[in-house]
């Protein structure tokens, strides 16, 4: 399966994120990271669904909203609303989540189970027969531009193989410090579709950024 390189919108001018998705996508961007930051589960505001609005009739292909909030099951009807295709919750912040991974389906989008970096896999493991897409954290949420986790390249390939245990379909996504180096380990571990924040927005073409990144990906999986 060819590797998706989904850049995160919360590293592009929040001026204009308008245009950072048409960039990216005129260099064949086809997946959006949205990350919704509520103060509470983690120490930072972002965006909500009002602004997913806004953007969705820009994005042609997959709006991929990563919720960082504590109470994830109240937001499903507004993101559904707004147009996101996959909604992705904390297993941290919510103690129903096969309630919540269920309404996500009924509500028509694919359902993601995010965990935190030194959150234990099992809950990977019990999740995943109920998850469209699992994303394993290898920063710990709240910001972009930090540093990857030097341990995750395990931690990746020990989602991988529960994946292969237990719902061979399931995506697996990379979240934090993805950039020239850790997008090969992230592949290499097995990584379905990684998320690139400041390494896509930071420099003055983004969507030449995003290509390098592709190609990347696509050679290491190849090899
Ligand atoms: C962090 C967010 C990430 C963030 C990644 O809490 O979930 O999606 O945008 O940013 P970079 O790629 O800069 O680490
Ligand atoms: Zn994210």
């Amino acid at each position: 399966m060819r590797t998706t390189i989904a850049p995160s919108l919360l590293a592009a001018d929040a001026g204009d994120l308008a245009a950072a998705v048409e960039m990216c996508q005129a260099a064949g961007a086809d997946w959006f990271h949205f990350d919704v930051m509520d103060g509470a589960f983690v120490p930072n505001i972002s965006f909500g669904p009002h602004v997913a609005q806004a953007l969705r009739p820009r994005i042609e292909g997959t709006l991929d909203v990563h919720l960082m909030t504590a109470e994830p099951a109240a937001w499903i009807a507004p993101f559904r609303d707004a147009g996101a295709d996959v909604l992705t919750v904390h297993a941290e912040a919510d103690v129903h989540l096969h309630r919540t991974l269920a309404a996500i389906r009924e509500a028509g989008m694919k359902a993601g189970v995010a965990v935190n970096p030194l959150t234990p896999l099992t809950h990977v493991e019990e999740a995943l027969p109920h998850a469209d897409l699992i994303l394993v954290m290898t920063v710990e949420p709240g910001y972009g531009g930090q540093r990857w986790i030097e341990t995750s390249d395990d931690r990746i390939a020990r989602v991988a193989a529960l994946r292969q245990a237990h719902q061979p379909s399931a995506l697996i996504q990379v979240d934090g410090g993805v950039d020239e180096t850790t997008a090969v380990r992230a592949v290499k571990a097995g990584a379905d579709v990684l998320v690139a924040g400041s390494s896509v927005f930071k420099g003055t073409d983004p969507g030449e950024r995003f290509s390098g990144l592709q190609r990347l990906a696509t050679d290491t999986e190849a090899d």
